[in-house]
């Protein structure tokens, strides 16, 4: 694979073909916020908190970086008063629907974004599909999915898959950055396989 010369944040960065911006400025050691990544998944490109600036003859474009390929001579910029301010706006979404994220308060705190600017939500989860995808991906277990669509979507355990092989895995729980993960598959096992947990604690 060639070395692609790009250029982040005024700094010279080598990558390989193939790797997108993130993992780029990553490797160059320039920290882009992320809620939906994780190096084990494949991008999904749905929170867009990623998102940077490229500058192409004098203009500027904006695009997701998790998912954006690198390309030679690309200039990008990580930080600008455009992608602040719309960090600060995803992250004041997010935060009417999980107000107690400690992860969502620490980008608040440094993109400015105040958590009581919109209604509150309190569906809790953001929809983030890390715990989907990882379960899906990672361990080819699918014992969490989507249940429904828009914004009625929201995250669900099966029950008949949850109550086999979660209790002695749960490796989604700290990928989660709202509490709604943990706070779903208790309620699962709860309602749905209480003998099986109760019989684990007695062990
Ligand atoms: S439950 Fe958590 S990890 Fe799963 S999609 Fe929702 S916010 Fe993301
Ligand atoms: S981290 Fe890139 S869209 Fe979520």
């Amino acid at each position: 694979m060639s070395d692609i010369l790009l250029q982040i944040d005024g700094k010279e960065v080598k990558a390989k073909e193939g790797m997108t911006i993130l993992e780029a400025a990553l490797s160059a050691g320039i920290v882009i916020p992320t809620l939906c990544h994780h190096k084990k998944l494949e991008p999904f490109g749905a929170c867009r908190i990623c998102i940077v600036e490229l500058e192409v003859r004098g203009w500027t474009r904006l695009v997701v970086s998790c998912v954006y390929p690198v390309e030679k001579n690309l200039v990008v910029r990580t930080r600008s008063e455009k992608i602040d301010r719309i960090r600060k706006m995803i992250l004041e979404l997010l935060l009417a629907h999980a107000p107690d994220s400690v992860h969502l308060q620490r980008l608040a705190e440094e993109y400015g974004a105040d958590k009581d600017r919109f209604e509150k939500e309190a569906s809790f989860c953001i929809h983030c599909g890390l715990c989907v995808r990882y379960c899906a991906e990672v361990k080819k277990m699918n014992a969490v999915g989507f249940v429904d669509r828009g914004i009625r979507k929201e995250i669900g355990f099966i029950p008949e898959v949850a109550a086999k092989v979660c209790w002695d895995c749960k490796e989604c729980f700290p990928l989660c950055p709202t509490s709604y993960l943990q706070a779903a598959y208790v309620l699962t096992e709860g309602l749905c396989f209480p003998r099986a947990s109760a019989g684990r604690e007695e062990r």
